[in-house]
């Protein structure tokens, strides 16, 4: 997001598939784990049933949605996340939901995996910067999760944090941005059905530098809303502060919705270009998925709550 623009994808950015999935990771006790949860019938890593909430197009590769990152804590070039996150540990890992919540807990990792049924989600993903992607996640419903810790009638917005140990994601001791990454949704978008926390890709695990082992997913919004390893899930009453709008306020709003007809005050947002692509295609109206979420936002102004 530190804008480059186009940005075409190099052969040399191509990360080998033992790099970016760390197979000493997957072989480990937290595969073991989930293996173990889903029984001894499991053939994948994470077996889950394709959502009709799925979009039809040709996905891109594991090789492609894994070597092209965003990920500003282990560096801010797209290959940086898959040659450095290997210091991220992602077991232990717990996710604290509090804030206006009746009943605010700690949620263990392997908790979590259990919490409802894995879906495969394959969800477009539009960058700001201007380019695309089509992911097929794994992962449930956010819904899901908040619904547990009873949000109170004050929780109006969920605020995400991503984890900040610099032993393990080395990038927070720049200051490109203010650490730790934040994010925040409205409590109507957090409870959408098209809104998941994802926990694999591919039918297998996160790999780190998608922000393993659990990231959000907003497919309707730029990709920056979509925090990735996250330790704390805040809901509240007041719009919480994001990174990105913090960094840049005129820039970067807190809706960040995809909108083609609302340009970046640096460059159009009209048009965008699918990773694997050579021509560039329109972007549409919140993604594509108007139908599923325009509702949300009826009677607002899109040009000013960008
Ligand atoms: N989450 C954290 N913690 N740090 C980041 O730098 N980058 C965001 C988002 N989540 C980012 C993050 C941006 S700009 C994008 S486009 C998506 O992650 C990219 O997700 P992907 O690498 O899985 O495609």
């Amino acid at each position: 997001m530190l804008i480059r623009y186009p940005d075409p994808i190099a052969p040399s950015e191509i990360t080998p598939r033992e790099v970016y999935l760390n197979r000493r990771q997957f072989m480990g006790a937290g595969a073991a784990m989930t293996l173990a949860l889903l029984g001894p019938t499991a053939s994948a890593a994470l077996p889950a049933r394709t959502s009709p909430y799925s979009t039809a197009e040709e996905k891109n590769t594991l090789k492609e949605i894994s070597s092209y990152n965003n990920f500003y804590e282990f560096g801010t070039a797209k290959s940086d996340p898959a040659e450095q996150a290997h210091t991220l540990k992602t077991r232990p890992w717990s996710v604290l939901v509090d804030g206006e919540a009746g009943k605010p807990r700690r949620f263990s990792i392997e908790e979590l995996l259990k919490l409802a049924p894995l879906e495969e989600r394959i969800y477009r993903l539009r960058c700001v910067e201007g380019w695309s992607m089509v992911i097929p996640w794994v992962g449930f419903p956010l819904a899901a999760l908040l619904k547990q810790v009873d949000p109170t009638s004050r929780a109006k917005y969920v605020a995400f944090e991503t984890l900040a140990d610099p032993a393990q994601v080395p990038g927070v001791r720049e200051r490109v941005l203010d650490w730790p990454y934040r994010e925040g949704l409205r409590i109507d978008e957090a409870m959408h059905p098209l809104t998941i926390l994802a926990v694999g890709l591919y039918g297998d695990i996160l790999p780190k530098q998608n922000g393993a082992p659990i990231r959000l997913v907003v497919p309707w919004k730029y990709g920056f809303k979509s925090s990735k390893s996250i330790v704390r899930i805040r809901l509240q009453e007041t719009q919480p502060p994001t990174s990105w709008s913090m960094a840049n306020p005129r820039e970067y709003g807190f809706y960040s919705n995809v909108n083609p007809t609302v340009d970046h005050p640096r460059w159009s947002q009209a048009s965008e270009r699918r990773i694997g692509e050579l021509f560039r295609r329109k972007t549409l109206m919140f993604n594509g998925y108007a139908d599923q979420v325009a509702g949300l936002y009826k009677g607002m102004d899109l040009k000013r709550f960008y």
